[in-house]
């Protein structure tokens, strides 16, 4: 298929956006707190539908735990990650398809390298998958799992076996053909993220 913008609304009609499964924060294990999905409607519910940016508080988002806003009808995972995460992902780069984020369609210029963030621990993501828009279930423990005995944390999309790593890269070997796409963002303050605009004179 063709790669999906960071700026391009969800076609519904194409991909399978199970709202209902985005209501709820994912599968989390020992030390990974589930956090309620927050339905952010500033300003308003009808600019928001016209794209309007979103203001995220994550002051209250603690270590191993995910925050999921809503911005043009995509769910939206801010997820701070572990020191143990973080060391994690270099060793994963050699089983990536694009472990550098080379493909410019999936993420703000601003956004590189292999943490795909602006600050290293929080990482912000559309939580939809890249093949066909179902929301993959966060697997944030580094621990064996059925689907990969070395598993070193990430996000599991039940509906075609697709895998990516805690920044949202993707796995080579599995039906999603690019990483999950990063929002436009920017901080206002250290706990305050609005989604939708880029920081000040990013390309
Ligand atoms: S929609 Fe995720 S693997 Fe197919």
């Amino acid at each position: 298929m063709a790669n999906q913008g960071v700026n391009d609304p969800i076609n519904t009609g194409r991909r399978r956006f199970l709202t209902a499964t985005t209501a709820v924060v994912g599968a989390v294990g020992a030390g990974f707190a589930a956090v309620p999905f927050i339905k952010s409607w500033n300003p308003s519910a009808r600019a928001k539908l016209a794209g309007a940016p979103v203001t995220a508080d994550i002051s209250a988002l603690e270590e191993g735990q995910r925050l999921v806003f809503e911005w043009r009808g995509q769910p939206i995972w801010i997820v701070k990650r572990s020191k143990a995460i973080l060391d994690a992902l270099p060793t994963l780069d050699s089983h990536l398809r694009d472990p550098l984020s080379t493909n410019l369609d999936q993420q703000p210029s601003y956004i590189k390298g292999e943490f795909r963030s602006i600050k290293k621990d929080i990482s912000v993501l559309v939580g939809l998958c890249t093949h066909l828009g179902c929301s993959p279930e966060m697997k944030a423990e580094i621990r064996p799992e059925p689907f990969d005995p070395e598993w070193k944390g990430g996000y599991f999309c039940p509906c075609h076996k697709s895998r990516f790593d805690m920044s949202g890269r993707v796995f080579q070997g599995v039906p999603a053909p690019i990483n999950l796409l990063v929002p436009p963002h920017h901080y206002e303050n250290d706990t305050t993220i609005i989604i939708g605009v880029d920081p000040k004179g990013a390309a």
